[in-house]
């Protein structure tokens, strides 16, 4: 057995003599949280329309779709080194009083997280903890494509909302932190920083690949608590309003398996979608608490390498909506 799938079951055994270990597999959740889901998948489509390097704030205010416009207003644009490599942006919701950063996914084919550098890298936060009892996880072990990047995008973005939240009319405000594909993987490294920083964000990676390793996993869902917000969305009708770290993946889409490898695992608590065809609504859309795949078949990574395959982009693109055409 591989030493993934020991870590996962340690982990589930350690659970098992604390409380017990809960198979959570429902669609009865608040009907809050799809909603929520829905609307955050809208502002990563809204983050393809980023186009051309510069502020295009006034740009994308416009492609925000009609039910966001009132009471939204895009704050900032932000990018590294072209949009490419990572891109995004920060809205301010005035209605819901929350700030969102919502990352680009740069890319819709499978075939680019095998271009990127997978090599595993020590994990170290930027950000120093509010709660200096938190351990920094020195033996965690993350990506180095999505960290390189992710450490060139912090000081564009961190910062920025730092500065808001010390103004008093954003005190209150909520943090959130989305993005699709590589913006997932980018949403979820600066969710940790903003976890750390003691903002207690809201993090929804939708169709993201792994971005670290089992222990890393294990550390990302103790910072955000992740199995008291299992209990509370699973069994007490709670919302996605607390924080926590959450992601989407469905049938079909292979990015969240990759990089195909127990050296890789995913923290969160997941939302698994059946059918790859839309709609997806909320019976289609299960709650599942902790998860982690089992290991990826020689077959099935035949069938990711053999590269550009129109299917694959398709299901990678579909989460609720058409996820990678910027309207
Ligand atoms: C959850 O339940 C659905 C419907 O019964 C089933 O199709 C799916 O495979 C289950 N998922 C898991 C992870 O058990």
């Amino acid at each position: 057995m591989d030493g993934f799938i020991w870590i996962f079951l340690l982990k589930c055994l350690l659970v098992i003599s604390i409380s017990q270990c809960k198979v959570v597999n429902t669609t009865e959740y608040s009907p809050a949280v799809y909603d929520t889901l829905v609307e955050l998948t809208k502002f990563c489509s809204v983050a393809t329309c980023i186009k051309y390097s510069g502020d295009n704030k006034a740009e994308l205010q416009k492609k925000l779709p009609p039910d966001l416009q009132e009471g939204y207003e895009i704050y900032k644009v932000f990018e590294l080194n072209g949009i490419k490599s990572g891109s995004g942006y920060i809205a301010l919701d005035h209605n819901g009083g929350r700030i969102l950063i919502v990352f680009r996914g740069s890319s819709s084919t499978v075939d680019y997280f095998y271009d990127l550098n997978a090599i595993p890298v020590p994990y170290k936060p930027l950000a120093t903890p509010k709660d200096s009892s938190i351990d920094e996880c020195s033996s965690c072990i993350t990506h180095q494509g999505f960290y390189t990047s992710f450490i060139q995008l912090y000081e564009k973005v961190i910062p920025v909302v730092k500065d808001l939240k010390k103004m008093k009319k954003f005190i209150n405000y909520k943090v959130v932190v989305t993005g699709h594909s590589l913006g997932g993987a980018l949403s979820t490294l600066a969710g940790i920083e903003l976890q750390l920083l003691g903002y207690e964000p809201l993090v929804v990676a939708i169709a993201a690949p792994k971005i670290g390793s089992p222990i890393m996993a294990q550390w990302i869902d103790q910072i955000f608590q992740t199995e008291s917000h299992i209990d509370s969305i699973a069994f007490a009708n709670g919302d996605l309003s607390e924080g926590g770290y959450y992601r989407i993946d469905h049938e079909g889409d292979y990015v969240p398996l990759l990089p195909p490898t127990a050296i890789y695992a995913h923290g969160g608590a997941r939302f698994y979608i059946g059918p790859i065809e839309l709609p997806h609504l909320k019976e289609n859309t299960f709650f599942t608490g902790s998860y982690q795949y089992t290991s990826v078949s020689e077959q099935l990574l035949k069938d990711i390498r053999k590269g550009e395959n129109p299917q694959k982009r398709h299901q990678h693109t579909r989460y609720f909506m058409p996820t990678s055409r910027c309207k």
